[in-house]
């Protein structure tokens, strides 16, 4: 079965992935493509998908300026049901002939705007609705095809549709949880414009992915790096019940793991019956990250020995296919989005086999949210601990001590953390945060302990909310907790007499320190 299909033409706007996910809410499938994606290649989609319909995301640029993103007017010529948002709406108005210039103000948060028709993708909306702006140029005329449905104090032209295509815009953002209306305008575009059937729906997607598996290896094994995180633990699972033990999966042990948690994973994955194997290779990680200390040096360095220890567990299992855990946002970041630019190399386990030769790859979540993920994991019985837990870099520790590694560091790290972890939870915070987490920085500071002088490292406290940890906001932490915190990991750990708090935002900042 094809699933019914929204592709959202991603012009460089914050909030593409949210638009897709929005629209997968209501059990449609969408995806992403670049901006300028030809006809050819949404027909060439088309022969897997059913695509039912085009949404234009927003844009930081200006759609008059030179080397402004510019849709393929063939696209529009598929007579595909159309909905721009934002940059997406100016561009329609542009590329048909339309006045688009800066706004005498901008608008940005929250708005009223006056529904002067409420129709087509406004249906059912009154007079006035509180809706989420952010920009500062707008559309000031349209051609003659095309009818005016709505407008502000400063926006003459706040959402229009032609009058005989399926072709709509809007100038604010549905897909924002802050426009009341939001999800019945995209509700209106995917059902009522589009036709879509609601087809798709992890329940479906597990009887399928395990199908596809199961087809895919035949009687041959497969290999699958475990590292706890949910999406190679919910792979692994998938895999498992399409191949049993035909599957191997591989823990590697690199010493930079949080307290207790090869044991955690062994529980774990041993309980469900899993073919699992924990390497131990401490020592040969730590002794190729003596004397490192830049944190890129260190990113590398722990991704080729993480390969390496890998390929030959591989060899002696005689695996013939790998299985990864790569996810949606993972594959796009990697190569969909023509402007990223390259913040720090995360390591997860993309990219793994160097010189083992497989007979295939296989990415059964590669079209996955996290959020879908999560459902999946569910669904297939992993436990909450595993759905919901926090993300944890793959070079784990390591690049939460700045400077070089060594056992003492790890060691003293491991244990804030678990003193962390502990305050945290006991606060009823678990869960409610992305990720906290803390860092041993290279500074050393006086303090005073007992009577006398001490002088000993100054650990960081980091504890986020985040949606896709593209953003985050530092946690405002009562007072009270990070005073616990502090106190105990000072008296705790010997060598820690300073605890700071980080309160900085992504951007400027990342999530992790290195
Ligand atoms: P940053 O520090 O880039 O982190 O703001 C964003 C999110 O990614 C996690 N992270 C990693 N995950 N391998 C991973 O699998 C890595 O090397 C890595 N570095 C950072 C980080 O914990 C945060 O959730």
């Amino acid at each position: 079965m094809k699933h019914d299909t929204i592709l959202v033409l991603d012009f460089g706007g914050q909030y593409s992935h949210l638009i897709a996910r929005r629209v997968r809410e209501n059990k449609v499938y969408s995806e992403i493509v670049p901006y300028d994606v030809a006809p050819e290649e949404v027909l060439e989609l088309n022969e897997r998908l059913n695509v039912r319909g085009l949404i234009l995301s927003g844009g930081p640029l200006s759609v008059y300026r030179e080397g402004a993103p510019k849709l393929n007017t063939e696209v529009l010529n598929l007579g595909l049901p159309t909905l721009g948002i934002c940059y997406g709406h100016q561009l329609l108005a542009y590329m048909s002939g339309g006045v688009v210039k800066p706004a005498e103000r901008g608008e940005y948060g929250v708005t009223y705007v006056t529904i002067t028709k409420s129709v087509g993708v406004l249906e059912g909306l009154s007079l006035r609705e509180k809706v989420w702006m952010s920009h500062s140029d707008a559309v000031y005329d349209l051609p003659k095809e095309y009818e005016v449905l709505a407008y502000t104090e400063n926006c003459p032209i706040a959402a229009f549709k032609h009058k005989s295509k399926p072709i709509f815009g809007v100038q604010w953002h549905p897909e924002v949880i802050h426009t009341e209306n939001g999800m019945l305008i995209l509700k209106n575009f995917i059902f009522n414009i589009c036709g879509c059937r609601q087809n798709w729906e992890m329940g479906d997607f597990i009887r399928r992915a395990i199908e596809e598996l199961k087809v895919s290896i035949g009687d041959g094994r497969a290999i699958i790096a475990l590292s706890g995180g949910i999406d190679s633990s919910t792979t692994a699972v998938l895999a498992m019940k399409a191949i049993g033990e035909r599957l191997t999966a591989v823990f590697v042990d690199h010493g930079f793991m949080r307290a207790g948690e090869p044991e955690f994973i062994r529980e774990i994955f041993g309980r469900m019956g899993m073919n699992l194997i924990v390497v131990e290779a401490k020592d040969r990680f730590y002794s190729r990250l003596k004397n490192i200390t830049d944190p890129e040096l260190k990113r590398k360095i722990i991704g080729e020995e993480f390969i390496r220890v890998f390929e030959e567990v591989a060899e002696k299992v005689g695996a013939e296919y790998l299985i990864q855990g790569t996810i949606y946002p993972d594959r796009i970041e990697s190569g969909f989005r023509r402007f990223s630019d390259k913040i720090k190399s995360h390591h997860n386990v993309a990219g793994l086999p160097l010189k083992i030769k497989f007979k295939g790859i296989i990415e059964p979540l590669k079209d996955l949210y996290k959020d879908e993920v999560r459902e999946v994991a569910g669904r297939l019985g992993l436990p909450r601990e595993i759905v919901f837990r926090q993300p944890f870099p793959g070079p784990g520790l390591a690049v939460r001590i700045i400077g070089e590694v060594t056992p003492e560091k790890v060691e003293i790290i491991r244990k804030a953390d678990k003193i962390l972890r502990e305050e945290m939870e006991s606060a009823g915070l678990q869960g409610r945060l992305w990720q906290y987490f803390v860092v041993l920085t290279n500074t050393l500071t006086t303090g005073v302990k007992g009577d006398s002088r001490a002088y000993g490292y100054v650990v960081a406290v980091r504890a986020v909310e985040s949606r896709e940890a593209m953003t985050a906001n530092f946690a405002k932490i009562p007072y009270e907790i990070l005073e616990r915190i502090s106190t105990r990991i000072t008296s705790e750990i010997p060598d820690v007499v300073r605890v700071v708090y980080d309160i900085t935002n992504k951007p400027p900042s990342t999530i992790e320190w290195e």
